[in-house]
């Protein structure tokens, strides 16, 4: 090969590669993305290689300068990538190494591109989890904010989209809270799980030089070196343990958004949705469609089909590293961007979203919402719980018949059903009667509401 082969690999090779293998195998499209934690990863090595005396203080003096100057052509758009240098640490380096000469050179030592983009895409990820956690906590403010304003709105609770029984819409966001606060918790486990750091490991067996590891990860702010350099270069396994928590919080996020749709449909009525939240139709002058809800929805199936894609690339790999795992970075990339991005969304429109009272009580007093309420009234008169399920059945029946609800029968009509019936009844089969009953830890009671409002706040202060 010529000398000015521009492959960093190229001594053993005799002739170029293929223009369509270079193109196929190269990722610096997308693993630029990784630049700032390769600079960061390639600063700290170098702080090291000094420290055990393989730089002199001039090296890497040159060498910081070298990525300081990389690193603001890159920020400006001025740095020129190229493809034939395959993939972000290959272009970081030739270029360090135009900039300063042989110092350059020298940073690969005790390296391999195996430990170091292991290394890169933790920091990255690290980093991003933080944004993605920050997303989390806004919306779950708004959450709580949207909670309290609406403690004492009367919402049909539903199962099997059937009305149920009637509930506080604050509880109901409550609800919503409490799914993203296990999914802040799970993106921390996996932060925490994932910082160890792979940069020693080199290509897979660690490296004969005397590197001090514990130097390198306490600058770059992992808690230990990888135990194990095998392991370290090889699994992914941390990549897709975001990817999991990611998709099941884009898939609490399309439940929210299944709820957003339904509710702001004419046939509900239930929420109104910002104007700046929604778009109309070109067609049809009256639509207001609630596309961010209905786009978060769709997204979350991406979410899932990149969780799957990382666990087929893993599947099966052999030990240690295989060029496979380049596969890795854009379903995680685009993983971290529909999270964020949703969640960016939904913490901006939903705190906004206006409650159609009304409406909604409307729609509790029309489904017998209250008929577990009489059953309830029954025992504490003492009837027997089956006994009295039975008889508001029938009283239900009754009700349906004579197309009105239960809290509109006569005292006289629900007495055939039961003659422990009495005119307290009325009270009970209200749908304020009903919610501030329920006043027990987790129940629907606004003053249940209102304390866990309080509590969650103080929960996510940090
Ligand atoms: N671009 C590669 C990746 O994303 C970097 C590591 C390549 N190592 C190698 N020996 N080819 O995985």
């Amino acid at each position: 090969m010529s000398k000015d082969d521009s492959r960093m690999w190229g001594g053993r090779f005799n002739e170029p590669t293929d223009e369509f293998v270079q193109a196929f195998t190269a990722s610096v499209a997308f693993d630029r993305r990784l630049a700032h934690a390769d600079i960061e990863g390639s600063r700290a090595h170098a702080m090291m290689l000094k420290h055990i005396g393989v730089l002199s203080s001039d090296e890497l003096t040159a060498i910081k300068y070298g990525l300081q100057q990389i690193r603001e052509e890159i920020d400006e758009g001025r740095f020129e990538w190229s493809v034939a240098l395959e993939d972000v640490h290959m272009n970081i380096e030739a270029r360090l190494t135009e900039l300063i000469g042989d110092a350059g050179k020298k940073l690969h030592t005790g390296r391999s591109r195996n430990d170091q983009v292991a290394t890169d895409i933790r920091l990255y990820l690290r980093d991003q989890i933080g944004l993605c956690r920050e997303g989390i906590r806004a919306f779950q403010h708004g959450l709580l904010d949207l909670a309290e304003r609406e403690a004492h709105s009367i919402l049909p609770g539903f199962t099997h989209l059937q009305v149920a029984q009637p509930v506080s819409f604050g509880h109901h966001m409550l609800a919503w809270f409490e799914m993203l606060e296990r999914d802040h918790g799970r993106l921390g486990d996996c932060a925490t799980r994932m910082n160890q750091m792979p940069l020693g490991s080199a290509a897979l067996a660690g490296t004969s030089y005397d590197l001090d590891r514990e130097f390198t990860a306490d600058i770059l702010g992992f808690d230990i070196p990888c135990r194990n350099s095998i392991d370290a270069v090889s699994d992914r396994d941390f990549a897709i343990e975001f990817c999991a928590a990611a998709a099941i919080c884009m898939m609490h996020l399309s439940r929210m958004a299944e709820e957003l749709v339904l509710w702001s449909s004419a046939q509900f009525d239930f929420i109104r949705l910002p104007d700046r939240y929604c778009t109309g139709s070109s067609i049809m002058p009256q639509k207001k469609n609630p596309d961010v809800a209905e786009l978060v929805r769709g997204k979350a199936g991406r979410a899932s089909g990149h969780l799957m894609s990382m666990l087929m690339l893993m599947k099966g790999q052999p030990l240690s590293y295989n060029k496979d795992n380049q596969e890795d970075k854009e379903p995680l990339f685009d993983t971290l961007d529909t999270l964020i991005g949703s969640l960016r969304a939904f913490a901006d429109m939903v705190p906004a979203l206006e409650v159609n009272q009304e409406k909604m009580y409307q729609a509790a007093q029309q489904g017998y919402a209250t008929a577990t309420d009489l059953a309830d009234y029954l025992v504490k008169k003492g009837a027997a719980f089956r006994d009295a399920h039975e008889a508001v059945g029938q009283a239900v029946a009754f009700a349906i018949d004579k197309g009105k609800d239960l809290g509109d029968c006569t005292l006289e009509e629900l007495q055939q059903f039961d003659t422990r019936i009495e005119q307290d009844v009325f009270e009970v089969l209200t749908l304020e009667g009903s919610i501030n009953a329920r006043n027990i830890t987790g129940g629907t009671a606004p003053e249940q509401v209102l304390f866990q409002v309080n509590a969650g706040r103080e929960m996510i202060k940090d």
